[in-house]
């Protein structure tokens, strides 16, 4: 035999062992992907079933679940000293603020994902007349440090954001109630995947830090969607941690990269975060799913992740401004009612509105608010009783407008509300949330 004949033989060897292995590889991935299909398809036929996810995937890895405390770690409102203020992102609109105790106290520990309400006496900049409002921020930085950490973007118009940008200086004392909210990291090992999108970065960006400290081996991802990079903040640290970490993976999306930004450098997909680009990098087991960022990330991430068989307790969302998905509940579908004289149970974050009995309106519904003396009859123009009374020209202190704060409890002086959106707040008995609740029955609240 020649020396080309062998080599060929060799040759002709070596490729039938890679086609044989290429094709084992394949049968065993189809596979895989029938029977998630099959999953999905019965699900989509039966409305409920089994996770298809976990089913072709490792075992399930036990999720020690953690409360928020359910007593705040201090009582009303507590001064806080900023002691460094800094800018974060290139563009310089996000601005990190820390706080730290003026009186001995120690800063009590937070879960991360936590946030904290702040009361701000902002002078009108036209009248100088002082007003008072309550903003929420998220502690973006982890538990256990002898400061907190927010960080503020600046939003156009906005009024307390430009006024902690323009106004408030280091050394400055402001007034903040004890670190609340229930959009927390579970502990444990459960492989976890955390989306932000723009400032949503800030909760996670605290769980990301807390993990690594305290369990680096957790799988952990996450999807950081801005339009450019200069709008992103803590990039550098992400991008070291993900290089120390092997457990850690960071993917940024830039959804309007800048035209001297290079992908593979600068960022790592052009677009935004979106279900394909999920499928695509994770892998198929059992992930906890934290989603932080603007309204339209999470009317259009949510939906997508249980339709791909992700359960509904294993998707955690916060928004940071307004009721996410108030109406995209079907109008046959009515959400669950609160007694006005009786207390509201506290509920858990995840769980979805329960459907309960259709409420029979044969007449439009009145709405009055005592204190200013209007009344209204409820058309479906406001969403919720907060926005009927802006309607009005009421004012109405409010802070997260999504039932997380409990800044606009208001009392119930006749009727019933029903709400939007299960709050996290607990509202006392004969009070209700105007940011989450609407009219049940004729209403008279203390506005
Ligand atoms: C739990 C929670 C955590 C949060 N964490 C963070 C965080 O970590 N970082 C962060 O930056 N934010 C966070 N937020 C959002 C934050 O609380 C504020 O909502 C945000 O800073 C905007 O407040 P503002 O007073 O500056 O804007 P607002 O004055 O309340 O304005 C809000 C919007 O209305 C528009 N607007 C205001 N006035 C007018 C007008 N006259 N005409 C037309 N439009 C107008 C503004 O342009 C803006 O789009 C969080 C919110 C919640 C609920
Ligand atoms: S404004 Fe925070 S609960 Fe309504």
């Amino acid at each position: 035999m020649t020396v080309v004949k062998l080599s060929a033989w060799i040759g002709l060897g070596i490729g039938l062992q890679l086609l044989l292995f290429a094709g084992w590889a394949f049968l065993r991935h189809w596979q895989r992907y029938q029977t998630l299909k099959q999953r999905l398809d019965g699900l989509e036929q039966v409305g409920k079933g089994p996770d298809p996810i976990e089913a072709v995937s490792a075992p399930v890895v036990p999720v020690v679940p953690v409360a928020a405390p359910v007593v705040a770690a201090w009582e009303g409102w507590r001064e806080l000293r900023v002691g460094r203020k800094m800018m974060e992102s290139a563009d310089r609109t996000i601005c990190s603020f820390e706080l730290w105790p003026v009186d001995d106290r120690p800063l009590p520990f937070f879960l991360p994902g936590q946030f904290l309400t702040f009361r701000l006496q902002i002078p009108d900049p036209v009248t100088g007349e002082v007003r008072e409002v309550t903003r929420c921020y998220s502690l973006s930085d982890r538990p256990g440090l002898d400061h907190y950490r927010i960080s503020v973007k600046r939003v156009a118009q906005g009024v307390a954001s430009t006024h902690l940008h323009d106004r408030v200086q280091e050394g400055d004392r402001l007034a903040v109630l004890a670190p609340a909210g229930r959009f927390v990291l579970q502990p444990g090992e459960a492989p976890t995947v955390l989306i932000a999108g723009g400032i949503g970065i800030t909760p996670l960006l605290s769980m990301i830090l807390t993990q690594l400290a305290q369990n680096p081996h957790r799988e952990l991802w996450l999807f950081y969607g801005v339009r450019a990079a200069d709008e992103k903040m803590a990039d550098g640290t992400l991008r070291g941690l993900a290089r120390q970490h092997s457990s850690f993976h960071y993917f940024s999306c830039h959804s309007q990269p800048g035209a001297k930004e290079v992908v593979g450098r600068d960022y790592d997909h052009a677009g935004r975060v979106d279900i394909t680009r999920l499928r695509l990098s994770l892998r198929l087991v059992p992930y906890h799913f934290y989603l932080c960022g603007p309204g339209a990330m999470l009317e259009s991430l949510v939906p997508a992740l249980q339709v791909w068989g992700v359960p509904q307790e294993r998707i955690h969302t916060e928004n940071f401004g307004g009721v996410v998905g108030a109406d995209a509940a079907p109008k046959s579908q009515p959400v669950q009612p609160v007694q006005s004289v009786q207390p509201v149970q506290p509920v858990q974050p995840v769980q979805p509105v329960q459907p309960v009995a259709a409420v029979v309106r044969n007449r439009p519904l009145m709405v009055s608010f005592s204190q200013s003396g209007k009344k209204v009859l409820w058309d479906g123009s406001a969403r919720t009783l907060l926005e009927c009374a802006e309607n009005q020209g009421i004012d109405p202190p409010f802070g997260c407008r999504s039932g997380v704060c409990g800044v606009c409890q208001t009392r119930i002086e006749q009727g019933e509300v029903e709400y939007v959106k299960n709050p996290d707040y607990t509202p006392d008995q004969g009070t209700c949330l105007l940011c989450v609740s609407r009219p049940r029955s004729d209403l008279t609240v203390t506005a």
